[in-house]
């Protein structure tokens, strides 16, 4: 028991102290290292067990130079519609924001796969009710997604354990298609997020937290 207690502790610790980090030392990541994080991801619970999730780990400069410029094409040309409403200031820092990933010595980009029905009776019911593939998984809580949402906070916690830092991003996804394209994945497999990694450059700052009360009861 005491014991179970003291790992639960250490693991607590883990995951409360792990934060967003969007500044990274030029070291490099070993893909032992990687390999780990995967390792940890590919470990999550999933939804029928799918594991409906892909993952490519970008060193390649020029690669990630390529994502990092698209998705500030893109930012830039969806900003357009607001002519000159935008300060300078407003436009470079979006630019930053979407982009940082580019400076991280490794960038994870993870994508989504189909993911299975186990009940194939009970799915051929909702069907005969009308519903299609996207409806069924909408009243499943889109377990596809909630499935990537677990691999990945997996990964950011063996990232964390391993004292390095990363940030889960998803507004690159504005330009999820090319992306695809930029890493030859056909369109089928859904760009989701991506991460990048390293060691972090600085100390983040302490959080909003909202009080335990607010987000949980017992009855
Ligand atoms: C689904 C998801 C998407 C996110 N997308 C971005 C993003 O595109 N850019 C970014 O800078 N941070 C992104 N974040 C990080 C959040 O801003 C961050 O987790 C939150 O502010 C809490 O800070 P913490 O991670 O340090 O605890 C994302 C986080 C999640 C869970």
């Amino acid at each position: 028991m005491m014991q179970e207690e003291d790992s639960m502790k250490s693991f607590l610790d883990l995951a409360s102290t792990r934060r967003s980090i969007r500044k990274f030392e030029e070291i490099d990541v070993p893909e032992s290292d990687i390999e780990y994080f995967i390792h940890a991801a590919v470990s999550a619970p999933s939804g029928c067990n799918s594991q409906c999730w892909k993952f490519i780990a970008i060193k390649d400069r020029n690669i990630i130079k390529q994502i990092e410029l698209t998705v500030i094409k893109k930012i830039e040309s969806i900003l357009e519609i607001k002519g000159d409403e935008l300060s300078q200031d407003y436009i470079s820092s979006k630019r930053k924001m979407v982009s940082f990933f580019a400076n991280a010595p490794v960038v994870i980009a993870v994508f989504m796969t189909k993911a299975d029905f186990y009940d194939s009776i009970f799915i051929s019911a909702l069907k005969g009710h009308g519903y299609d593939d996207e409806g069924i998984m909408n009243i499943f809580a889109n377990y596809d997604i909630l499935s990537i949402g677990a691999a990945i906070q997996n990964m950011l916690l063996a990232i964390h354990e391993k004292g390095y830092g990363a940030c889960w991003m998803n507004e690159p996804a504005i330009a999820g298609k090319e992306i695809n394209e930029i890493l030859g994945v056909p369109l089928e497999q859904k760009f989701i997020s991506i991460i990048p990694v390293g060691v972090p450059a600085y100390t983040p700052k302490n959080k909003r937290m909202k009080k335990i009360d607010e987000v949980f009861r017992i009855l």
